[in-house]
């Protein structure tokens, strides 16, 4: 008769599988749902703190590799699904079920920032997750035209906005409160009173991730929106050219000011004409975390126009696997920082 492995031999093995970014075993980490066991046969079950695990491989070849080895053992297979993690300091807050929020901004027009939030939030619902994006640019509310929801009538349920939905997220803009030619006369509190609106106004679905695209610069809006909710963390969108320091430092100051962790930098349209290597080196200036590139490519420019992020009319392109990273990035960096014991602490 061959060897038997059991339950508690398999819960050892795993105690050795080290989730490399949270740097802690599975065991510990309570991420091992489900273990059975049948004729040498080890199903693992892990649950992940987001379905964009950028190291879901890993982890699975060092499960099978730990298990494995256990004398008895014929074959392990490994199944994921994912409980994101929560900024706690949201839990609670206003009537919404949102776990995180991250707020993109850049310090000037232009440079993607409205591209950069759209397929972030596409590509994070592509891996499986519940994710909204707020439209808080009142400059340039550019968010359903990019989503393919321009002029969509928004339903009203319970005195709520329900937020239409499309390639799996949901959507809310500045733009379907009021005419954009008000841009000018929205400072504070009327700017104020409609953030809040966005958040307490709208029948939000339960979300893993709320992405809000805020206005160029360090306007009021970013203020409101610190002053309406924690804001988890915050990403900066530059362009490679060498006006890129100066232009993620202002993104940089806005989010310290309001205490709202940064996530990092990512760099867009990098290629021949603006060059590459602008946004990574005002990060390293900056001492804030890389995220990423994406290249300068007219697919984007395209899919913008037409409604049809890159991320769904190319999804095998490099564009697109790009953006798949910078989810991915964004994602463990949202876990990681929920794993501090105190994130209003972790001011970078
Ligand atoms: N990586 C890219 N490659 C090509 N065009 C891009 C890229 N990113 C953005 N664009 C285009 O640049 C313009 C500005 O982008 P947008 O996201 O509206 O910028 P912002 O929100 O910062 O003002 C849009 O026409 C958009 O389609
Ligand atoms: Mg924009």
């Amino acid at each position: 008769m061959s060897e038997h492995v059991d339950k508690q031999q398999v819960m050892d093995a795993l105690r050795t599988v080290m989730d490399p970014e949270l740097g802690m075993d599975l065991v510990t980490l309570k991420m091992v749902r489900d273990v059975d066991i049948q004729d040498g046969v080890v199903r693992v079950t892990v649950t992940l703190t987001t379905p964009a695990c950028p190291l879901k491989s890993t982890i699975e070849d060092d499960i099978k590799a730990a298990v494995g080895q256990l004398p008895g053992v014929r074959d392990v297979e490994v199944n994921f699904d994912a409980d994101v993690a929560t900024d706690k300091r949201i839990f609670g807050r206003l009537s919404l079920d949102v776990r995180n929020i991250i707020a993109v901004a850049s310090g000037k027009g232009g440079v993607g920032k409205t591209t950069v939030a759209v397929n972030l939030a596409v590509a994070l619902a592509q891996e499986g997750a519940r994710v909204g994006i707020l439209d808080a640019d009142i400059y340039g509310p550019n968010v359903p035209l990019m989503l393919g929801l321009q002029g969509k009538r928004i339903a009203v349920r319970n005195g709520k906005m329900v937020p239409p939905e499309a390639y799996g997220v949901y959507a809310i803009s500045i733009g379907f409160l009021v005419p954009p030619d008000t841009a000018l006369i929205w400072r504070g509190p009327l700017l104020h009173s409609s953030i809040r609106q966005l958040f307490n106004d709208v029948d939000w679905p339960p979300l893993d991730y709320m992405i809000v695209d805020l206005p160029p610069g360090t306007g009021d809006a970013h203020l409101s929106l610190a002053q309406s909710v924690p804001v988890t963390g915050g990403i900066i969108v530059t362009t490679p050219q060498n006006v890129a320091l100066m232009d993620a430092r202002r993104g940089l100051v806005a989010f310290r000011e309001l205490n709202v962790p940064v996530l990092g930098i990512i760099e867009n349209m990098a290629g021949e004409i603006f060059g590459v290597g602008g946004g990574e080196a005002a990060a390293r200036e900056l001492k804030v975390p890389f995220l990423g590139r994406v290249p300068l490519d007219p697919t984007v420019r395209e899919g913008s126009d037409s409604g049809v992020p890159v991320v769904v009319s190319h999804p095998d392109s490099p564009t697109a696997q790009a953006f798949r990273e910078l989810a991915r990035k964004v994602a463990a960096s949202v876990s990681v920082l929920n794993f501090q014991p105190s994130v209003e602490l972790k001011v970078i």
